[in-house]
């Protein structure tokens, strides 16, 4: 049984996750305003998410590398991706994050109002992808306002504005790639001269590719980094005892806490496929051609799956979490994300006596299509 009834994309003004609660205990696929599928439940999303063969996700006709790619091209590009997230290659990149994550803490004021999305996220997220990638410390401001403007068109709703605003981004890659290529062996030895001359089926990454794969490790991911961190930040400031236990525990401890912290207010929320074939999911009969949405946001916080929606088990949700995905499209950039988080945690618990929620001043959600804080008002002791 499905419903025609809105989901994220009308629901105007509202948290996707109360929206989602709502709708998932009563049914596993609904159908929204646009026509898609939505999948809210975790063993449907899974299921999908498994499944790419039925499930794919050539969903745009823009080229997308890896994320639009299926079956072999797929492989062959992830192949390649996968080897720059190993724990040897970013751990020359660690020294980097934790540093920039103190830097950051250290210029905070004290006692006064910061917010933890824009002072801290957006700003970790900017200098520790630039540090990895190579860019120049010049671009952060340009990042950062592109980042802004990026928000605010996906918000909006706008197509235009959101094709505008990605044309301004392949604009910024262009101006990394293209001295890189002038300068041939002279080009400075970092990640992104490393991605321009690698090779992928024996042949070398056409330009589309090359900007396409750099537009997927910072367009998308600068923003996700920065929600992430609001999130975080914003559930620290309301739990102090989540906080001491940070203080208490080690690196991979911490990685779950983290991890757990995010599958409770995934901000990341969901991913599209298209069916190749027609199919039965979730008591739906859903037929080929079909859009389809994988909605992380609302499958993690399935209670059938994590009990209770304020259960906080980081070591016994872990298995199950969803916040990084599943199947072949699982994200590549997890490991790095997780050491980037790490290093942020480490400084506010090296650098801090802790942080807690401004006095008076609410913390601003972000509103459907898009998950996380818009602002959240801290006080950093
Ligand atoms: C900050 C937290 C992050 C979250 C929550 C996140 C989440 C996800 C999820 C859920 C997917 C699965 C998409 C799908 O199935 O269609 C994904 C894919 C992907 N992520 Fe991440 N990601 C994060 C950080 C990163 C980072 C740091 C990078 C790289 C620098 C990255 C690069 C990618 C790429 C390239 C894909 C597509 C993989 C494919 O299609 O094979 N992500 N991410």
């Amino acid at each position: 049984m499905t419903d025609h009834m809105p989901d994220d994309l009308s629901a105007a003004g509202r948290d996707v996750r109360p929206f989602t609660d709502e709708l998932r205990a009563d049914h596993a696929v609904v159908r929204n305003i646009a026509g898609e599928w939505v999948l809210l439940r975790h063993a449907e999303v899974v299921a999908a998410a498994s499944d790419h063969e039925t499930f794919s996700s050539a969903v745009s006709r823009h080229l997308q590398v890896p994320n639009g790619l299926d079956g072999e091209s797929h492989t062959a590009f992830r192949e390649l991706l996968d080897g720059y997230f190993t724990d040897a290659e970013l751990a020359p990149y660690v020294p980097l994050f934790e540093q920039v994550a103190a830097d950051i803490v250290a210029g905070l004021p004290r006692g006064e109002v910061v917010d933890a999305v824009a002072d801290i996220g957006a700003l970790f997220a900017v200098r520790a992808q630039c540090g990895w990638l190579g860019w120049p410390a010049e671009l952060e401001d340009r990042l950062l306002e592109w980042m802004a403007e990026n928000h605010a068109a996906t918000r909006s709703g706008d197509r235009a504005w959101t094709a505008d605003v990605a044309e301004d981004f392949d604009e910024i890659i262009r101006s990394v790639v293209q001295p890189r290529r002038e300068a041939g062996a002279d080009a400075p030895d970092d990640l992104t001269t490393r991605l321009i001359g690698a090779r992928v089926d024996g042949r070398e990454l056409t330009e589309p590719e090359v900007v396409s794969i750099l537009r997927n490790w910072t367009g998308g991911d600068l923003g996700s980094i920065a929600l992430c961190v609001g999130v975080v930040m914003a559930h620290l400031a309301g739990s102090p005892d989540h906080l001491a236990l940070l203080a208490r525990s080690d690196d991979e401890q911490i990685d779950a806490i983290v991890d757990e912290i995010l599958r409770i207010d995934d901000p990341f929320v969901s991913n599209r496929r298209i069916t190749t074939c027609p199919a039965r999911i979730g008591g739906a009969e859903i037929p080929e051609g079909a859009r389809i949405k994988l909605h992380w946001t609302s499958a993690n916080r399935d209670e059938s799956v994590f009990g209770p929606l304020d259960s906080f088990d980081p070591q016994g949700h872990r298995e199950a979490n969803l916040v990084y995905g599943i199947g072949k499209h699982v994200c590549p950039g997890r490991p790095l994300a997780t050491v980037q988080l790490r290093a942020l945690v480490h400084a506010l618990l090296a650098g801090t006596d802790g942080v807690e929620a401004a006095p008076g001043e609410e913390p601003e959600r972000e509103v459907s299509p898009v998950g996380g804080y818009r602002r959240v008002p801290i006080i950093v002791r």
